[in-house]
C-alpha cells in the first residue's frame, strides 16, 4: 500500500455499531424523548461502572464542572485551583460562578498537576489569597491519572474541595498509596469527579455528562441545578405552605434554588448506555493500541517520548499523546502537522496552557508556568480510537519514523 492508499486517520472518532444504533432507534419510538427511564438507567449504570454511590447525566463535561462548582457554592470573592493545562472549561466553569482561577504548573512529561506544582503555588499566595481558596480542580488529562491522593491530602488540610476534571478518563483504575484498587469516577480522594461523552471521549453520548459523587447532599443539590432548580417532591419543599405539602396540588412544584436547564435526555442516553456497555471492550483495544505505540516509539528518536503512565494506573486513554522536541528535531510542529496530514495521519495538540488564550491574559495579566509551556511545546497527539487496528499504529509511527529521518540524516 502506498502512503496515499492509506485511509485518513483522524486523531479522534467515535465508534458505533447496529446496536448503538438500534438503542437510540428504540428510544426514538417510544414514549420518552426527553428525560425518562433510560437517563436513569444511564445512570445507575455509569454509578457501577465507576464504583460512586450517585452519578447525575447532563448536557456537556462544561454543565458538570459548571453544576459542580455550584453546589459547592463557589461564587464571587472565591478562588479555584485549575492546573495549567487543560481544556478551557475546566477553568471557564468556576468564572461562570463569579470565582478567580489560580493556575498551577504541571510536570512537563505528562501535562498534569502534581502535589509539588500545589504546594509551589501555595508558597507564592499572600494569607488573604490563601484565605480564598475555596476548591482545587485536578485533571485526568489523556486518561491518565493525576496525583489525586497527594494532592487530596493538601486540598483536606487546608479545607478545599476537591473536584476531578476525569472528561478524558472514564475506564482508567489506579492504585492508592495502600494497594487499594480504585476507579476514576468513585470518588474516593474527591467531592466530585467529572465526564464528557464528547464523540472523542472513551464512549460517545453526541453531546454529553455527568458527575459522580458520594455526597447525597451534594447529589440532591446536582438534581435541582440541572433543572432549573425545580424541585417537585413535596417531601423536600421548603416553602411554609403545610397544607400543601400534606396535599400537593398536582401542578405546583418549587424552585428552591437558580439552576439551569442542563438535564440529558433519554435519546443520548440510550446511546450512552449502549456504549457503557462496550466500555470494557473499547478500553483494551484502547491499551492495545498504545502499548503498540508505546513499543514502537522505545528507541525511535531521542527526541520523541511517550507519556509515562503512574504505577499502578491502568489508563483508558482517551488521547495518545507524544512528546516530541521539535526544536532539536529542527522541525516546526506545525510543519510536522502538514507532514503527518499529507500522510493522512491526522494530529492535534492538548492543550495551550489556559492562562496563554486572551480572555485569561486580559483577566490576569501575562503569566507563564515553566512545565506547562515544556509541555505544550513538545506536545502531540496521534490517532487512537477503536476503528484503528495495531496496523493502523504500525503505519502512524512509520510516518512519523520517516519524517525523522529525512529531516536528521542516520
Ligand atoms: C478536560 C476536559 N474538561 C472538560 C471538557 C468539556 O466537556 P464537553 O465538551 O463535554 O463540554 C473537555 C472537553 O473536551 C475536556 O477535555
Amino acid at each position: 500500500m502506498t502512503l496515499r492508499d492509506h485511509k485518513y486517520l483522524p486523531y479522534g472518532r467515535q465508534y458505533l455499531d447496529d446496536d448503538d444504533i438500534q438503542a437510540v432507534v428504540d428510544v426514538l419510538q417510544g414514549d420518552w424523548l426527553t428525560t425518562g427511564p433510560t437517563v436513569q438507567k444511564f445512570e445507575d449504570k455509569l454509578r457501577q461502572t465507576v464504583k460512586s454511590d450517585y452519578a447525575v447525566s447532563c448536557s456537556s463535561g462544561t454543565a458538570a464542572l459548571h453544576m459542580a462548582y455550584m453546589a459547592l457554592n463557589i461564587g464571587t470573592g472565591d478562588r479555584v485551583i485549575v492546573p495549567a493545562i487543560s481544556f478551557v472549561a475546566t477553568a471557564n466553569a468556576a468564572v461562570y460562578c463569579g470565582a478567580d482561577i489560580l493556575f498551577t504548573d504541571v510536570d512537563p512529561d505528562t501535562g498534569m498537576m502534581r502535589a509539588q506544582d500545589v504546594l509551589a503555588l501555595i508558597g507564592t499566595l499572600s494569607p488573604e489569597e490563601l484565605q480564598s481558596v475555596a476548591a482545587i480542580t485536578a485533571v485526568n488529562l489523556t486518561g491518565e491519572v493525576a496525583e489525586i491522593e497527594a494532592i487530596s491530602i493538601i486540598a483536606r488540610q487546608y479545607g478545599w474541595k476537591i473536584i476531578v476534571d476525569s472528561c478524558h478518563a472514564l475506564g482508567t483504575t489506579y492504585l492508592s498509596r495502600d494497594g487499594k484498587k480504585l476507579a476514576v469516577g468513585d470518588c474516593y480522594f474527591s467531592d466530585m469527579e467529572v465526564f464528557s461523552f464528547h464523540p472523542v471521549k472513551t464512549i460517545a453520548m453526541g453531546e454529553g455528562g455527568a458527575i459522580t459523587t458520594n455526597d447525597q447532599d451534594l447529589y440532591d443539590r446536582l438534581c435541582l441545578l440541572r433543572n432549573h432548580g425545580i424541585e417537585r417532591d413535596a417531601e423536600k419543599w421548603i416553602s411554609e405552605s403545610k397544607s400543601e405539602i400534606e396535599n400537593p396540588p398536582p401542578w405546583v412544584y418549587e424552585m428552591q434554588i437558580l439552576g439551569y436547564n442542563y438535564r440529558q435526555s433519554d435519546i443520548h442516553c440510550a446511546l450512552g448506555l449502549s456504549q457503557l456497555d462496550k466500555l470494557p471492550e473499547f478500553t483494551a483495544h484502547r491499551r492495545r493500541l498504545v502499548v503498540k505505540y508505546d513499543q514502537l516509539f522505545m528507541g525511535l528518536s531521542a527526541h520523541v517520548k511517550p507519556i509515562n503512565s503512574a504505577r499502578g494506573c491502568s489508563a483508558a486513554r482517551h488521547l495518545y499523546v507524544v512528546l516530541i522536541d521539535f526544536k532539536a528535531l529542527g522541525i516546526s510542529r506545525l510543519d510536522f502537522i502538514r507532514e503527518l496530514s499529507s500522510r493522512n495521519v491526522g494530529s492535534q495538540v492538548h492543550y495551550m496552557p489556559i492562562y496563554a488564550h486572551p480572555f485569561y491574559r486580559e483577566k490576569y495579566g501575562p503569566q507563564t508556568r515553566c512545565g506547562a509551556e515544556e509541555y505544550y511545546a513538545r506536545a502531540l497527539s496521534l490517532p487512537l480510537h477503536v476503528n484503528m487496528s495495531r496496523d493502523d499504529v504500525d503505519y502512524v509511527t512509520a510516518q512519523i519514523s520517516d519524517i525523522i529521518t529525512g529531516i536528521v540524516p542516520a
